[in-house]
């Protein structure tokens, strides 16, 4: 698993407890993983199709740094499948995990179409990016 951003939890994250609000963790996991989907697929027009079981392991507060982690699960003919943790940028304890987040690439209709990528080929280009 690779760490690729961070966030840095502010007021406005928190929920009425005080702790990091679960839906603006989901939406910073959502938009991190699409652009993964984006790039290893070379295409903009993917869209999320289906998240796993979410384990909020442990809660993050005000000034905390989390790390978003993202791994690859499958790939597909139309779609992508990462594996998703989210853990504290210093404790290294999780926060959450998520088993399965899949990716589909979409036409202009937003119809399923192929993309023609396999785990070697995704990974080849990472390498040479590398
Ligand atoms: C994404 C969407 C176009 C897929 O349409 P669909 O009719 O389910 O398409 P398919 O049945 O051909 O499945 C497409 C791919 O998704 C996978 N898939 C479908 N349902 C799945 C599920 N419940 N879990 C995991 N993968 C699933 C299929 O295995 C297939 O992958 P593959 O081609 O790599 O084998 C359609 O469901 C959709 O528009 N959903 C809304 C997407 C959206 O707006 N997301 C933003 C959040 S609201």
């Amino acid at each position: 698993m690779k760490f690729y951003s961070r966030k840095l939890i502010k007021p406005g994250d928190l929920n009425a407890n005080n702790t990091l609000f679960g839906g603006q963790l989901l939406k910073w996991i959502d938009e991190e993983a699409g652009i993964y989907a984006m790039t290893k697929l070379n295409n903009h027009r993917v869209v999320t199709k289906y998240m796993s079981e979410i384990n909020f392991v442990s809660s993050a507060k005000q000034a905390d740094v989390v790390e978003l982690g993202l791994a690859f699960v499958e790939v597909g003919k139309t779609s992508i499948t990462f594996r998703c943790e989210v853990r504290n940028l210093f404790s290294k304890k999780t926060i959450i995990s998520i088993d399965k987040i899949v990716f589909v690439k979409v036409d202009e209709a937003g119809r399923p179409v192929p993309h023609y990528q396999t785990l070697a080929t995704i990974q080849k280009v990472q390498q040479a990016i590398i």
